[in-house]
């Protein structure tokens, strides 16, 4: 017995935790952010203070103490950054050839001599390498520093004003101290900075809200996967109620992402993701509408009233004459939507209270309908994401009666007849505008693809930066 439970928890554990929503970074989308990274890196640069800097030369007769203030880098260049995938660890970023120009204020002392001016220097080929680990902290992508080195080839240093003849001779001495007081605060200056995005990266939420109704947890279900090509992200992606939030009656199941080199960014979501939005939606007791006839437009031909229904239901006539009616409509159970190539399907089951209206307003039940309606289509990303979807069927069933049992085909056809005319045709025209696919502040999705696939469905894209264009 133990083991069977022992088994069983095993079982539900490794179910639970199939990812629903994936994200890819391919080598192009590497080279990409080395690009953006350049752009970052030599403005962050430009506007880091340097430290106040203390030294002394040794000039056999005494020491030239000597302080080196208002550092500031006026200029930087420098080759992209080579980024690429460690496979198991992360990401290396090696930079090269970096050359900085940054200017500022000298004084020395000499016993009780003082002077002071300014500066520039130039330091050229600094050379960083850097190598990041990516990994899984509780849930949440981290990153660390597990290896960094820098040089820095040569420095051409100038003094003005003061005696700056009597520096001249030190400028060698100088020099190597300056080299290699950029030297040493290169790595922690990168450690601080790749702290910072730790940090950033932990106070993450891993539930999302979404609306007033549902939340997206969204922690890794495992460690990020780093092989010589790419970087793939596995997320739980799954959606719960905020009122009543709990697991649905079905589970993720394992799906496979293809790999699209040509695109920098790949996402792809489950059906599971999605089925367990509508039981989200359908345990916060949002996918239900209560109908009045005065909701009903003037010109439909169908209005609720035991009148008008008694064609379909001749008893209302004789027990119920000239009532108005109302429809109490709601999802019986979750609606279930299915992927397969180049296909979406959505079984929604539903079902139909109807009450006639007593004039005090009170409600007298008379039967509910069940109804079952499948559709289809197909969805692409034409700037947004948009869509399109037929009825493939609809049968309505009589599920209880308080008046009795009547014939319910007419009432099947006008179904079929209302789904067609009225709600396909609202939808289809929403779905055509579509809406916009979710990315984050400060970036564009461009040459966007859309792949439905048997269990899930992918969005091949890339990404550039809305400031630089990059
Ligand atoms: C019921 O609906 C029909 C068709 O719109 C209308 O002619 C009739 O007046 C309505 N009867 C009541 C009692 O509302
Ligand atoms: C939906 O189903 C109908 C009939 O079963 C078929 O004719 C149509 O091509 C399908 N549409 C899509 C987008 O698969
Ligand atoms: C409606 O479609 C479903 C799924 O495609 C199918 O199982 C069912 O038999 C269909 N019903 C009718 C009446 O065609
Ligand atoms: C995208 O969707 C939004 C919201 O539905 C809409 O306002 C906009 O016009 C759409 N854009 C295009 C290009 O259709």
């Amino acid at each position: 017995m133990q083991l069977v439970i022992y088994f069983l928890m095993i079982l539900t554990y490794t179910h639970a935790d199939y990812p629903a929503l994936k994200a890819l970074l391919s080598e192009k989308g590497l080279r990409d952010v080395s690009q953006m990274l350049s752009v970052q890196i030599q403005s962050k640069l430009k506007s880091t203070e340097i430290p106040e800097f203390r030294g002394g030369v040794d000039i056999k007769i005494g020491t030239v103490h000597y302080v080196l203030s208002n550092m500031r880098v006026v200029q930087c260049s420098m080759t992209d950054p080579s980024l690429v995938f460690v496979e198991g660890t992360g990401v290396s970023v090696e930079v090269s050839q970096l050359t900085l120009s940054i200017t500022g204020s000298w004084a020395t002392q000499f016993g009780i001599i003082h002077d002071d001016g300014s500066f520039d220097v130039a330091v050229y080929n600094i050379h960083i390498y850097t190598l990041l680990q990516l990994g899984d902290d509780a849930g949440r992508l981290s990153i660390s520093t597990v290896q960094c080195s820098a040089d820095v080839g040569s420095v051409d240093i100038h003094f003005h004003g003061g005696a700056s003849f009597f520096f001249q001779p030190f400028v060698r001495a100088f020099s190597g101290q300056i080299s290699g007081m950029i030297r040493e605060q290169i790595c922690p200056a990168i450690q601080q900075a790749i702290n910072g995005l730790e940090t950033t990266l932990q106070e993450i939420p891993v539930n999302i809200p979404v609306d007033p109704y549902l939340y997206l947890s969204i922690p890794l279900t495992s460690s990020p996967a780093v092989t010589h090509h790419s970087f793939e992200l596995d997320i739980k992606g799954e959606f719960y109620s905020r009122s009543s939030p709990s697991e649905p009656p079905f589970s993720a199941s394992v799906f496979d992402m293809p790999y699209a080199e040509n695109y920098m960014l790949s996402i792809a979501a489950s059906e599971f993701l999605v089925n367990s939005a509508a039981y989200a939606f359908l345990s916060s007791g949002a996918l239900q509408i209560n109908i009045r006839d005065d909701m009903i437009p003037k010109s439909s031909p169908i209005h609720l009233n035991t009148s008008q229904f008694g064609a379909f239901v001749p008893q209302l006539r004789t027990m119920y004459p000239n009532m108005e009616m109302q429809v109490l409509l709601y999802a019986s159970e979750t609606p279930l939507f299915s992927f397969s190539s180049g296909v979406i399907e959505i079984h929604v089951p539903a079902a139909a209270k109807f009450s006639a209206v007593k004039p005090d307003g009170a409600l007298l039940p008379l039967f509910r309908l069940d109804v079952d309606l499948n559709f289809n289509g197909s969805a692409r990303i034409d700037k947004n994401l948009t869509g399109a979807f037929q009825m493939k069927n609809l049968t309505l069933t009589l599920g209880s009666s308080e008046i009795g049992d009547f014939k319910t085909d007419t009432l099947e056809q006008i179904s079929v007849m209302a789904v067609k005319m009225f709600l396909l045709p609202k939808l289809n025209a929403a779905l055509k505008t579509g809406f916009p696919l979710p990315t984050p502040q400060g970036f564009s999705l461009i040459n966007s693809q859309l792949l439905i696939n048997n269990g899930f469905v992918a969005i091949f894209t890339d990404v550039q930066d809305s400031l630089t264009g990059l």
